[in-house]
């Protein structure tokens, strides 16, 4: 099969297209899927730079979500079918044109949706579910601030929080990226190139009244972060754009109880990622199906462009999901 192989962690010209590369050969619970589409993910980049540990267990290649058919099933798979469409989480492998995957990570293409829109579902939903829902425990009448609101991220974290009915700020850096949150639902959004965000929000929240962060931005953001949070605050960390090592103010910690916590979602279990699959199929799959949440797709590049679409990720002027395409 043909795949995209990092030769040597860096830049991307240490990444090739290479063919005549077996199929992977599914497990007892997985499924073969033929890729037809595969989402292209910040994690990306860093695995491809050598910043980012892929799990022992995963594939070496690049790509944790696609969507495609299966052609071929472990004997223990129990609820899919050969010639079933499916988008899914896969452990890596998803640049390819054969990724191997746990049945329970697939979820059905949603009513209406295209074969590469569904492949940019997976790695953001699962990521937003575990860590704005379940870590975050967002709750209706809430104040959440999601940063990176035109990430993929925060494209559905901003949707799904308005769906439950919270209050929704964000930060982005220009006036485009604060128009296409606003046409997603938010109910402010900070151009952070052109103000402060904890300026803005402190006056208005009156002293800092947040009840949930969802961050992936680190360094200088957490103490504003930290400042802004309410009583039984929470803030939850996927992710350390501007930097890993934060100073902490214990001062904050103890008088507003706040809670800290993140997580990352590759190296968790298979159980676990076939529960948050099961809850996102009962709770955000109707939303999918019925277009209360959408996604956008920002750009779609053959596999053989998969440089181009690495470059636009890195120069950050995207907005929702970029998708390499292999039919
Ligand atoms: N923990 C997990 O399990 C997990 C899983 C998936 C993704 N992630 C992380 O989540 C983040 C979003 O992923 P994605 O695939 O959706 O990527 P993406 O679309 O490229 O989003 C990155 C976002 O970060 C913002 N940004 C970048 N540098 C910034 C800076 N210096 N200051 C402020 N904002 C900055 C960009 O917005 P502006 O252009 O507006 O600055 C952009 O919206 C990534 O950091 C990724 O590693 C974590």
């Amino acid at each position: 099969m043909k795949a995209v192989i990092i030769e040597k962690f860096g830049d991307l010209e240490g990444s090739i297209i290479k063919t005549g590369l077996d199929i992977p050969k599914p497990g007892r619970n997985e499924v073969l899927i033929k890729v037809r589409a595969a989402g292209v993910n910040r994690p990306d980049i860093l695995q491809r730079q050598g910043l980012y540990k892929v799990p022992n267990d995963a594939s070496p290649i690049m790509g944790l979500e696609v969507s495609g058919e299966i052609v071929e099933i472990g004997k223990d798979v129990t609820k899919k079918t050969l010639g079933e469409s499916v988008c899914a989480l896969v452990p890596g492998g998803g640049y390819a044109e054969y990724v191997v995957t746990n049945e329970a990570h697939c979820l059905p293409v949603p009513k209406g949706l295209s074969i590469e829109e569904s492949a940019g579902l997976c790695e953001c939903l699962f990521t937003v579910w575990i860590n704005m829902m379940k870590l975050g425990q967002l709750k209706e009448k809430e104040i959440f601030l999601v940063h990176g609101g035109s990430s993929g991220i925060g494209m559905f974290a901003i949707q799904l929080a308005k769906q439950l009915g919270a209050t929704v700020l964000t930060t982005v850096k220009n006036k485009e990226k604060s128009d296409f949150c606003y046409s997603l639902g938010a109910d402010e959004v900070v151009k952070y190139s052109e103000e402060d965000f904890h300026n803005i929000f402190k006056r208005e929240m009156e002293g800092g009244a947040i009840d949930l962060i969802l961050d992936m931005i680190g360094g200088d953001y957490f103490q504003k972060n930290i400042d802004l949070l309410g009583v039984e605050g929470r803030l939850v960390t996927i992710a350390f754009l501007r930097g890993v090592s934060v100073k902490l103010d214990l001062g904050q910690l103890i008088m507003k109880r706040i809670h800290l916590t993140g997580s990352t979602l590759r190296p968790r279990s298979a159980e676990f990622k076939s529960k948050i699959a099961g809850e996102l199929r009962e709770f955000v799959w109707p939303l999918l199906d019925s277009e209360k949440v959408k996604i956008h797709v920002d750009s779609v590049f053959p596999l053989e462009k998969f440089k181009d679409a690495h470059i636009r990720m890195e120069n950050g002027n995207h907005l929702g999901k970029i998708i390499l395409s292999l039919d």
